[in-house]
């Protein structure tokens, strides 16, 4: 069933969880992570990333993410992640999307809290929640290597978000939950993930709507809970997730193709493997995220 964004992270806040938000650029994807939540009891948050557009355009992906997550016994938000043009924001709202993300992180701080304020009214009219970030992570998911070690202030171009100005910027715009940057990255990383609790906590304790964390796979298991009693809400889960699907279809060729190089490997074969790793990792993620809640459903 369908729960709105704001209603979803209500739900995390009221137990002290974050819910995870998986990026589906793939029906694969949408499936693993809307079968988790089933086969766990928690709810998902499943995510098409405007610059995954090359990968599945919205246009094919939108309408089925919805679909699916209309028919599930599961508590399912369909989110748009990280959009930059209203105009596709737009179309994501028409196809029934209720969470979504504006993304002017890049932007000067006035232009991101206008163009912020305009995503708001525009979600307002379709009583879709909105999710805007303050403060950059550097590299964006599709990216392929972030280097974690440097993930700190300045470092791989991130900045972290200023605690002062994110009261101010929730204050202006309106906003259902602020996606933060305090050290995580998008992509791989190369080092160890160095996230600063003291800028997190800070941030906590000037604004009162959920916390996002971006760059979320690849972080150890205590740093989620950490975070997570620290007031994240919603993480952002994609390159690990594709990178352990990856390996398992290259190993299923490798395994066909060692008595016989010539050996055929069906496609189908390859996305049922790449399902089935998929909702594994899922089912473990939602798992940690739930940070010691009951199951919900
Ligand atoms: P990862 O690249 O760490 O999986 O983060 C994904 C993300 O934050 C999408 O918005």
């Amino acid at each position: 069933m369908l729960v709105n964004l704001r209603d979803i992270c209500a739900i995390a806040e009221q137990n002290n969880m974050a819910i995870a938000a998986f990026n589906t650029p793939s029906l694969e994807a949408v499936r693993a992570a809307i079968d988790a939540a089933e086969v766990t009891g928690y709810p998902v948050i499943i995510q098409h990333a405007e610059c995954h557009d090359d990968i599945t355009p919205l246009d094919v992906m939108g309408p089925a993410m919805v679909a699916l997550a209309e028919r599930s016994t599961a508590q399912v938000c369909v989110h748009l992640d990280h959009c930059e043009n209203l105009s596709y924001m737009r179309r994501a709202l028409e196809m029934g999307f209720n969470g979504a993300m504006f993304d002017g992180s890049a932007l000067p701080y006035e232009q991101n809290v206008a163009n912020s304020a305009r995503a708001a009214a525009m979600c307002a009219s379709f009583d879709c929640g909105l999710e805007c970030e303050l403060g950059s992570l550097g590299a964006r998911e599709g990216d392929l290597l972030s280097d974690g070690a440097a993930a700190t202030e300045g470092g791989s171009g991130a900045t972290y978000t200023d605690p002062d100005q994110a009261l101010d910027f929730v204050a202006s715009i309106g906003l259902d939950i602020l996606a933060c940057s305090f050290g995580t990255v998008h992509g791989l990383y190369r080092g160890e993930p160095q996230l600063s609790f003291e800028v997190l906590d800070q941030i906590r304790d000037r604004v009162e709507v959920p916390l996002v964390m971006h760059g979320g796979s690849g972080v150890s298991d205590e740093d989620y809970r950490k975070a997570i009693d620290a007031g994240i809400r919603k993480i952002n889960y994609y390159t690990y997730g594709v990178k352990y699907a990856g390996e398992t279809v290259c190993d299923l060729v490798q395994a066909r193709r060692a008595d016989d190089p010539a050996a055929v490997v069906y496609w189908h074969d390859m996305t049922a493997a790449a399902y089935k790793r998929l909702l594994e990792d899922f089912t473990q993620v939602i798992r940690v995220f739930a940070n010691g809640a009951e199951p919900l459903a």
